[in-house]
Order: C-alpha cells, then structure tokens, then sequence
C-alpha cells in the first residue's frame, strides 16, 4: 500500500491513549478525536458500541481507495467466519421485512443491473423538473412558523421537508405521505438498534410500497405518461427488459426513502447551524442572494457537506480476502468503515479543513461517498439544501440560534451526524 502507516510511537515517546469515541462528547464534536486517530492511527480498529470490531479507516487517501476497492463487499453474507456482525449491521428491522436486497447491500454483478435500472427513472433531469415543487414545499413549511418568530428547524422544517419531497417524487399520494411523515419519525428517533418500534415502522412502509407498487402496476399501461413519478418509472424501466422482482422493487422504494431522508434532514440542519456559527461567512451568502447570484450557494452547499455533513461515516463493508490498508492487516470478514467526515477535514487533501470557507473551489469531498455507491440521490439533495437555505435566508434574514450552543444535543448514532433540535428566533414575518 502506498500510504504508510503513521508510527504510532512518535519522537517524543509514546502516543497519547486514543480518545474515547462513540460517548456524548464525542457525538457533539468528534473533529478532534478524528484529528487523532488520522495522524496516530490512520486505520484503527475498535470496538463499535453495538460490540461488533470495526476497523475506521479516517484518511482521505485511504478513504477514498477503499471506497472503491473491490475487496470491500457490501453484502455480510458473501463471507464466512464473522456472523457475529449479522444482525447488527444495516438498518434496523430491515432482515425482517426482507428488504436486504437493496443497492447500499450488494455488490455487482446485482448491483449494477438494479442501479442501472434506478438510474434510468432517477435521472437529473427528473430532479431538475422537481425544482418548483421543492419551492413550494420549503414555502409552506416556513409559512407554517414564519409568523411566530421563532421555531426548532429540525422539527418544523429540515425533518419534513426530504419525506414529503421523496414521497411525491416517488409517486406516494399526499393523503398517504402523513403515515410516512410518523413511520421516518419513529425510524430518525429510534434509529440505530433494532427496537420493536422501529423493525414495525419499516415493515409498515414496505408494505405500503409493495402495496402500491403493485396498484400501480395494474394501472400503468391504461395512463403511461413519461415524466411522472419515480415508482412507475421503476416499473416502465423493469418492464421493458431487465427483470425487477416485487421485492426488488419494494427495496428500491424504500431505500430511496431510506437513504434520501435522514441525510437531507441532517444536510439541512447541519448546514443551517454551521451558517448561524459563522457569521461572516452567512453574511457573505446572503448577500451573493440579494445580488440574485447562485454561484456562491452551489459551492457552499458543497462546503456544508464537506465541513459538517450528514454521514459521518460509510455504510458497512466487509473484506473478501484479507488485505492491508495504510499498513494494517484486515482479516478476510473484518467489518471495515470509512469515517467520511474524518476524510473530509484531512489537512492532507484541503487547505484549512477546520474552517468554513463557502467559495472554496477544490473541493472533491466525499460527503455522497465514491465509487459504485455513490449516491444516486446527490441531485435532489443538493436541490432540496439549495432551495431550503436560499429560502431560509432570504425570508427570514435575521434568523439566529436561541440556543447556548453547548446545550445543542446530537443524535449520536453511528452513521449519520445530525442535531436533534435546533430552535431559532426571527423577526416575525408579516403578511
Ligand atoms: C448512497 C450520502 C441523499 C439515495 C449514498 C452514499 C452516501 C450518501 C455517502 C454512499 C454510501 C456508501 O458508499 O456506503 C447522501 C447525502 C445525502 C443523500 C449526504 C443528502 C444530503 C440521498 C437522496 C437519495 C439518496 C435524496 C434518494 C432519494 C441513495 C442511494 C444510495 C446512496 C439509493 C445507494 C447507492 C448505491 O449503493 O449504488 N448516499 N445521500 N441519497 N444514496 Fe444518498
């Protein structure tokens, strides 16, 4: 491997003990433990607080090789020898509901003939067509406490929007998209262990989505009209050709649900929160907006992402055979995480990685991961955080935190990094 591993007994003597990850403080801010663990063990092994060892891998150079290493499969049963991290891999209750088959849980060959098949309904052009629909949803959530003069952004706005977003582009009728508003509540709450809850939450969903799947299917041929919703395209694309199974096509449903909320809810809040602690920066971006400019919000969209963004860290991937990654020896079945958020502030890769510079120009961060997983979401995403700071800002210009920062409490699951509340006061909006 090109990339040496750091010594972890440096010139002055003994490396400090590692910090301690996974507790509270670490939830609130790990950015310095990662700072650690790049430049004494850039590829550490732990015990995770589920009790599966893990290996995270925090380097950019590393991170972004192993994101595409082939050896790394997605799925935990293509090996033998490490069933103890079955189980307690993945999204809770998912084994249950028969959902595995999904695209963040299998390796080519299948994953390449579903991604290909969801790439084809979900295309750009389809997300760009979404923009004024996004509008209009970003505006009737902030009409929703814009007189008030003050809300929790996480609550009345980052969390709803992404579920009602992907339930229209996925075809979901809005009489329905309340039941998906409480089925995501109970999953983003509960997320990250299998509680009962949780697993009865994502099989509702799946039954909904077969359900409608199916319904659809049978309406199909007599209104097949291009350029609706995402479900149908599904179906039009598994139609014509390459074979989908309702099961498959259930999983895919639901992943795009899956991987498209949390994140975008967490997109939203992160961002808005990195913008209120860095005023000079905000200000900058609000007044690129008065100047009716969009080059200064597409980069700081991207910036957010890289500076604070919603996946702390890849989704699982297990090695094939054993291989050597910055120097250590990974067994074959070792579990292995690629902690985006600490390739994303190496000072190896960026000019002052600690700080938010939204006009930064070089910035290949791996906020939406690389390689075959990069996520098939990234243009809506990138639409939704757009659209819903831009509007922030621009209806609700003296927007500040009402919250001693310190009292801000984070989720603290595995995966993903995201505020549980984030309550704001504004000039009240008159109408
Ligand atoms: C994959 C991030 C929004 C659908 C991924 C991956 C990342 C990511 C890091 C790769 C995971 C890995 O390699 O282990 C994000 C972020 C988002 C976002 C930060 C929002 C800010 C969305 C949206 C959708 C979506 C809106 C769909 C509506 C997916 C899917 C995959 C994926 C289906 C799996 C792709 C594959 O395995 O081929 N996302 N995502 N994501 N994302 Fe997103």
């Amino acid at each position: 491997d090109p990339i040496p591993a750091a010594c972890p007994a440096g010139p002055a003597g003994p490396a400090p003990e590692p910090p301690s990850l996974f507790t509270w403080e670490f939830a609130a801010d790990p950015y310095p433990a990662y700072a650690w663990l790049r430049e004494h063990a850039p590829v550490h092994r732990t015990t995770l607080p589920s009790g599966v060892d893990a290996w995270l891998v925090t380097r950019y150079a590393d991170a972004r090789r192993a994101l595409a290493d082939g050896r790394l499969s997605k799925n935990p049963d293509t090996h033998s020898g490490r069933a103890h991290a079955k189980g307690k891999v993945g999204i809770p209750g998912e084994r249950n509901a028969e959902l595995v088959s999904h695209l963040l849980n299998i390796d080519p060959p299948d994953h390449t003939r579903l991604r290909r098949l969801v790439s084809k309904a979900f295309t750009p052009r389809r997300a760009a067509a979404f923009a004024p629909r996004v509008q209009e949803l970003t505006d009737r959530l902030i009409d929703g406490f814009a007189a008030r003069g003050s809300a929790d952004l996480i609550h009345e706005f980052a969390f709803p929007l992404p579920i009602y977003a992907i339930c229209d582009m996925l075809g979901v009728p809005a009489e329905d998209q309340d039941d998906f508003r409480d089925w995501a509540g109970m999953m983003i709450r509960h997320g990250g262990g299998p509680r009962g809850g949780v697993a009865r939450s994502v099989k509702k969903m799946r039954g909904y989505l077969a359900d409608l799947i199916h319904r659809k299917r049978a309406e199909l041929p007599a209104e097949a009209r291009p350029g609706e919703d995402l479900i149908s395209g599904l179906i039009r694309a598994s139609d014509h050709g390459e074979h989908l199974t309702e099961n498959e096509a259930a999983a895919m449903a639901f992943i795009l649900l899956f991987a498209g909320f949390e994140t975008t809810v967490n997109l939203i809040g992160n961002g808005t929160y990195a913008l209120l602690r860095n005023p000079a920066q905000r200000t900058l971006l609000q007044e690129s907006l008065d100047r009716g400019e969009s080059a200064l919000l597409a980069t700081a969209v991207e910036e957010l992402l890289r500076y604070d963004g919603p996946v702390e860290l890849a989704t699982w991937r297990f090695a094939t055979e054993p291989l050597t990654l910055a120097g250590e020896r990974i067994a074959a079945g070792d579990p292995v995480l690629v902690v985006l958020a600490a390739a994303d502030r190496d000072p190896a890769r960026f000019d002052g990685p600690d700080t938010l510079d939204l006009a930064r120009r070089d910035n290949p961060h791996l906020g939406f991961g690389h390689g075959i997983h990069y996520c098939i979401g990234a243009p809506l995403a990138r639409l939704e955080a757009q659209t819903a700071l831009a509007t922030l800002l621009r209806r609700l210009p003296d927007l500040r935190l009402a919250a001693d920062p310190d009292d801000l409490r984070w989720r603290g699951g595995l995966i993903m990094r995201g505020l549980r509340t984030l309550p704001v006061e504004f000039t009240p909006e008159r109408r």
